[in-house]
């Protein structure tokens, strides 16, 4: 058993829905994923075409199977455009535990968005998902990131040098952890997923 994640689920914030990735979703994505300034600090290169995203989704869909991923699109609803990508993964069934991760296409950056729906995604994680504790590593470099998770209420627990060496570049980890005790939930319960 693992995460297991219904095809349909959706999660409804004030302006966003988080769905689970489809397909179809990729030509939106790999606008996002395919600019150098939005992959700067994550962990793989910008995609260059439609065969590094069906090589991403395939990937994706792999690690739903196996209960170890939840890969979620941030649509917004005034427009139905996908403006970006979250998930839980590295998730650890024992210990009820995984990370997030997130990137928003660099027009909509600072406009609340990926706060508004790393809200949801911790609701949803703490609630429905069952977990008890939600972990982030980012380069400490990434202030929006670090601003972010500080906003989330995830604490940094500690840092990790020279963890990466990533697209010719080595870099230090800021590892953060958030537990279940520690987290307000911002609205009302999300109803249990079967
Ligand atoms: C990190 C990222 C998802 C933030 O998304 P966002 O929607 O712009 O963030 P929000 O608008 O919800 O802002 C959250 C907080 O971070 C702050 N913030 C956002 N961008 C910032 C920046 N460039 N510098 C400093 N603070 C920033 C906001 O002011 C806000 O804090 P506040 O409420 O105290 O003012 C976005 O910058 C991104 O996609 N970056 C590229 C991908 C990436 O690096 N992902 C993370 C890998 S670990």
């Amino acid at each position: 058993m693992g995460l297991t994640l219904p095809s349909g689920l959706t999660i409804e914030t004030g302006r966003l829905t988080l769905r689970l990735v489809s397909e179809a979703d990729l030509p939106e994505l790999l606008e996002i994923n395919g600019d150098d300034e939005t992959t700067r600090y994550l962990p793989y290169a910008s995609w260059r075409g439609m065969a590094d995203a069906q090589e991403w989704f395939d990937r994706a869909l792999n690690r739903h199977a196996a209960g170890e991923a939840g890969q979620f699109v941030i649509v917004l609803r005034e427009t139905g455009r996908v403006v970006g990508s979250c998930l839980l993964f590295h998730f650890d069934e024992p210990s009820r535990r995984a990370e997030i991760g997130y990137v928003l296409g660099r027009q909509h950056w600072g406009a609340g968005y990926m706060l508004e729906a790393g809200k949801a995604l911790v609701d949803f994680a703490f609630g429905p998902a069952g977990l008890r504790r939600l972990e982030a590593e980012i380069d400490p470099r990434n202030t929006a990131s670090s601003r972010l998770l500080e906003r989330l209420g995830f604490v940094k627990e500690g840092l990790l040098r020279e963890r990466w060496d990533n697209k010719g570049e080595v870099s230090d980890s800021g590892l953060y952890g958030l537990l279940r005790g520690d987290w307000q939930p911002s609205r009302a319960p999300l109803a249990p997923h079967s």
